[in-house]
């Protein structure tokens, strides 16, 4: 709370000095970082692009940078905690948002006015807007938000109330400088931060409304490019949130491609793992927007003093498509044979059960059918603190148990997907990650890193206190490799 309070009043205190075109801290590395996301590209896709595409612009990046060739995101690997991880600094047990859906016992239904029995799926999608079949869907109903009690009063929670520390985007308003966020739903204002201030422009046209196909998302992705162009020449598109000051970029610009994961999902890779022609016109859209950034950012003068990053915030499972199967969540459901509140199902399970006091039961349950479930193991109790989950007995936010199915098993009855994320194995979890300015001599750093420490690093590089996060302080969070 102190942290929270001191967040909102330098934000204030800093929106004059904002106006007169702040200059960046005087320990800044570099005046501004972009963060790209390119959902899906895995840590051996960044290898495998770069075979078939020696003279990439991805190439050239990584010849003036160093690439983390052992990085996890975060434990789920949903897009949600994902891009939380990232901005924070945090995991799961620490920020509060384990996925986009999830059951909360505390929180109440949309509209029921925090009356009826507590209990209550807290879902932050396309579900939330006013018209999720249009690309700009009027962004979020606050009719349409679950709602719990804040301070004793019954409220619509919007993400950002949900999240339980600070975001990057705060500390560098706070700060006096500008940010920008692109995204794929207007749910992703949870970038703002507990104090809803931590973005000067956000831009989230929403992919519902696109037509699940590679070349629409390419499309879509478009949008998000022109954003970033835009927001790089320091105007703001049309139909933003909020409004950059006039002609200044922005010190952190952020965003995500979703053409990869699309082609990963439809189409997939080859049997041997190599990417099918669709991914590959996927990742080389992806590689000709980052070579017109980094023209942009020439064209500008600022490239020299720009610090370009790339971590995905998920990768995709499974690589190979022949270990892809399918099993019905409500089998998982029922075979826990103990009343079940919520599930939140992909290639994990995440569940909820009506009394805690069941979850041996229900544990044993699902481990008499293990291998109709195709569960590889399940996370409950003491291992759930112990690796680093939380303590469910201590917050409602916290699963009661964790299924991890085995490697390409989704639990879902979809039967026009191939690969699904959200779960704890490595093609979940390894992801992309490099960093790139002309100004660096290339290195590869083997040793493991967490997209978490993305954090800390943008903060670190724009010459501010990475101790600023609140996650970085209760995780003790580290800037990677070679900004220490
Ligand atoms: C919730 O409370 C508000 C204000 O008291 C009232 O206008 C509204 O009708 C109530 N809604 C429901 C669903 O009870
Ligand atoms: C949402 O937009 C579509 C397309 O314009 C329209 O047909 C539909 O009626 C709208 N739905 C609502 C609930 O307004
Ligand atoms: C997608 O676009 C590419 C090039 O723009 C084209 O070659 C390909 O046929 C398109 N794919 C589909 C499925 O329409
Ligand atoms: C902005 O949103 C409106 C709908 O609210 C839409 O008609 C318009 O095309 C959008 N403009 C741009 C430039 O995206
Ligand atoms: C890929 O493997 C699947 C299952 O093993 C098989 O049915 C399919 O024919 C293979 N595809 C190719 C192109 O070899
Ligand atoms: C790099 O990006 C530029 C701009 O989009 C594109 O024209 C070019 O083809 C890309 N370079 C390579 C080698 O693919
Ligand atoms: C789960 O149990 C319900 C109620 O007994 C049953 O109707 C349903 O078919 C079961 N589903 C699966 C996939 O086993
Ligand atoms: C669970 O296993 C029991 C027997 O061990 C079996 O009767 C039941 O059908 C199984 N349920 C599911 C959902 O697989
Ligand atoms: C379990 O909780 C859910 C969600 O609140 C509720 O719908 C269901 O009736 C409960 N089941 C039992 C047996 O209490
Ligand atoms: C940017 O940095 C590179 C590498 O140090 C240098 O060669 C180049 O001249 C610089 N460009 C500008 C515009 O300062
Ligand atoms: C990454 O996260 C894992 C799991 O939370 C933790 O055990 C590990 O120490 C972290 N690694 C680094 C380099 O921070």
């Amino acid at each position: 709370m102190g942290l929270l309070t001191k967040v909102s009043l330098g934000a204030t205190a800093a929106f004059s000095i904002a106006r007169v075109q702040a200059a960046p801290a005087s320990n800044a590395l570099y005046k501004h970082v972009l963060v790209f996301s390119v959902d899906g590209m895995h840590s051996s896709d960044v290898e495998k692009y770069v075979a078939v595409r020696p003279e990439s612009n991805i190439s050239k990046l990584l010849s003036t940078g160093y690439e983390y060739s052992n990085a996890f995101t975060s434990a789920p690997s949903d897009s949600f905690p994902g891009s939380i991880a990232q901005y924070t600094g945090g995991s799961p047990r620490t920020t509060g948002i384990w996925y986009d859906d999830v059951w909360d016992w505390t929180y109440y239904p949309a509209g029921s006015n925090c009356t009826g029995v507590p209990g209550a799926e807290v879902q932050y999608a396309e579900n939330v807007d006013y018209n999720s079949t249009l690309l700009w869907s009027g962004g979020i109903d606050p009719g349409n938000l679950p709602m719990t009690f804040v301070n004793g009063k019954c409220e619509s929670i919007y993400p950002h109330m949900r999240l339980q520390v600070n975001t990057v985007f705060e500390v560098i308003t706070a700060a006096g400088l500008q940010t920008a966020y692109v995204d794929k739903h207007p749910a992703y204002e949870i970038m703002n931060g507990p104090s809803g201030k931590g973005l000067s422009a956000g831009y989230f046209p929403e992919i519902q409304a696109v037509p699940n196909n590679v070349n629409a998302t390419i499309a879509y992705d478009e949008l998000h490019v022109q954003a970033w162009l835009s927001f790089i020449d320091g105007t703001t598109p049309a139909n933003s949130t909020g409004h950059l000051a006039p002609s200044s970029m922005p010190a952190l610009i952020g965003g995500n491609f979703q053409a990869v994961s699309v082609a990963q999902k439809t189409v997939g890779y080859m049997n041997d793992s190599s990417f099918s022609p669709a991914l590959l016109h996927a990742f080389d859209y992806v590689d000709g927007a980052f070579g017109r950034i980094v023209t942009k950012l020439d064209q500008k003068g600022q490239l020299n003093e720009s610090l370009i990053i790339i971590a995905s915030k998920h990768g995709q499972a499974p690589i190979n498509p022949q270990l892809w199967n399918e099993v019905d969540p409500d089998a998982l459901v029922n075979a826990t044979g103990v009343p079940t509140a919520f599930l939140t199902a992909d290639d994990i399970g995440l569940l909820w059960l009506n009394d805690t006091a069941d979850i041996p039961t229900a544990v044993e349950n699902l481990h008499k059918n293990a291998s109709n479930l195709k569960i590889q193991t399940t996370l409950s109790g003491t291992q759930l603190v112990a690796q680093g989950f939380g303590n469910p007995m201590a917050s409602s936010r916290v699963p009661h148990i964790i299924v991890q199915p085995e490697l390409g098993t989704c639990y879902t009855t979809s039967q026009s997907k191939l690969a699904e994320h959200g779960g704890l194995s490595d093609d979940d979890r390894k992801v992309a990650c490099f960093i790139s300015n002309p100004k660096l001599q290339k290195k590869v750093f083997n040793g493991r890193v967490n997209t978490t420490q993305v954090a800390p690093t943008i903060l670190k590089a724009l010459g501010l206190d990475p101790k600023a996060l609140e996650a970085v302080l209760q995780e003790n969070t580290q800037v990677l490799y070679g900004f220490q």
